[in-house]
């Protein structure tokens, strides 16, 4: 079959955002985000405290890091070494499901069943050591309201998250109460972090000049640091839950696949932009293509990726990948246009992305010039997708002009854990 070439095209400028769209797309993320200082519930924006700065780059000590925010939970035993050195010392994983074994984070899981099996890992992690006094930094990957670096209760699950008895509650008290039931005297949970805050203090620890931190994964959110200028608080790191940002006008596939979602309405650009949500709206559109209109095919960004790396004269990767997903053939210009697809939801992604990075730079710099500084950023999307960072610098440009060579993004893989020891190293000031 040949697609239709009308369709296509009509399509393709559905998910291309031009220049001036994107200019638009920062500048109301910036507008969103100095109305959120002024009253929260004037913003798609949560602004959600975290009651941390940044670091000196001088915290040493042995902590305990848990990571949790996706069905992986790791926790690591971290040796701070001041110099914005560290080295980990035990790292323990596992995966909170296991299809046939146990689930932790299905619908009919319970906090007790959850925490329990974390306080397991942490057991492990101390190698059954009930006396050495340690203190726990702990990312948790959710949106929480904070009252202080301990206390943070998760307002609602995101990332299809399930178990009972654990939205608004303190996290750590589960955590702590968990870890009592095991005899973990011991360990002391001190901190609570975001993802996204784990990720600046880690890029913070080891370099000057990092003031936002972001995951561009699975999940897509963004964290900054706020001088509070002309107040008297102190800096602070807000996580902005940037995933739910509403203000980008959506496409007929962002609208249809928000209304099939689990929490219709939430999350907008996150369900535009993270790569969780990429293959969906790529399969939206390919059913449509193949005059199925209505019908979502299941792919994945993986699957999106490995569409765009094939080079081989005949797309053979691309025809197989078609053909396992939907069962139809594919040739010639429908191969290639298939590839244009998956490379313009990726690059509109990027640009999304992009801008709300450059709406937050604004603000900061509050109309004097933009400071030089490095965007940090974790995540499979930014690392690994084809496409993503080379679109991002050329957003930073289109956006920021001649202020762009004072901004770039720096990969910090696997900041979480290290961020969740620097927060617990900064909780005992
Ligand atoms: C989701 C969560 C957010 C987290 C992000 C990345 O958007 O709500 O808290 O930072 O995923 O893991």
């Amino acid at each position: 079959m040949a697609f239709d070439k009308h369709l296509f095209q009509n399509i393709i400028t559905e998910f291309t955002i031009d220049s001036d769209r994107l200019h638009q797309i920062a500048g109301d993320f910036r507008y969103d985000l100095r109305k959120g200082l002024e009253d929260v519930n004037q913003s798609s924006l949560r602004m959600l405290k975290s009651y941390v700065g940044l670091p000196t780059g001088d915290e040493q000590g042995e902590y305990l890091a848990l990571d949790f925010g996706g069905t992986n939970v790791r926790v690591l035993r971290i040796k701070l070494l001041g110099h914005g050195k560290f080295e980990v010392v035990k790292k323990v994983a596992q995966p909170l499901r296991k299809p046939g074994e146990y689930d932790y984070v299905g619908e009919g899981s319970t906090a007790e069943e959850m925490f329990g099996f974390i306080a397991g890992l942490v057991d492990e992690a101390i190698e059954g050591d009930h006396t050495t006094k340690y203190l726990l930094g702990h990312t948790f990957s959710f949106p929480s309201e904070q009252t202080d670096l301990y206390n943070a209760k998760l307002i609602i699950w995101t990332k299809e998250f399930a178990t009972k008895g654990v939205e608004g509650q303190v996290v750590n008290d589960l955590l702590k109460k968990a870890l009592q039931a095991k005899g973990i005297t011991n360990v002391e949970p001190t901190a609570v972090i975001n993802d996204t805050v784990a990720v600046l203090l880690a890029a913070a620890y080891k370099q000057p000049n990092v003031y936002i931190g972001s995951i561009y994964a699975t999940g897509h959110n963004t964290c900054y640091l706020e001088s509070f200028e002309g107040q008297a608080q102190e800096p602070m790191i807000l996580n902005l839950e940037s995933g739910g940002f509403s203000k980008i006008i959506p496409n007929r596939f962002d609208l249809e696949f928000d209304k099939q979602s689990e929490k219709p309405g939430e999350q907008r650009l996150e369900k535009m932009a993270s790569g969780r949500y990429m293959g969906e709206l790529f399969g939206m559109a390919m059913a449509e293509l193949l005059g199925e209109k209505g019908r979502k095919y299941d792919f994945t960004s993986i699957d999106m990726s490995n569409i765009i790396l094939d080079e081989s004269t005949a797309r053979k990767d691309v025809a197989a990948i078609i053909k396992e997903h939907t069962g139809k053939e594919l040739t010639g210009d429908d191969l290639t246009d298939v590839q244009k697809l998956a490379s313009t939801i990726v690059v509109r992604s990027a640009r999304v992305v992009t801008a709300t990075y450059v709406g937050i730079i604004w603000q900061m710099a509050g109309g004097k010039p933009v400071q030089e500084q490095h965007i940090a950023i974790d995540g499979s999307v930014y690392e690994k997708m084809p496409l993503a960072k080379e679109n991002i610098m050329r957003a930073l440009y289109e956006l920021l002009g001649d202020d762009a060579p004072k901004v770039d993004t720096v990969l910090e893989n696997g900041g979480s854990g290290l961020g969740a020891a620097i927060a617990a190293a900064m909780s005992q000031k």
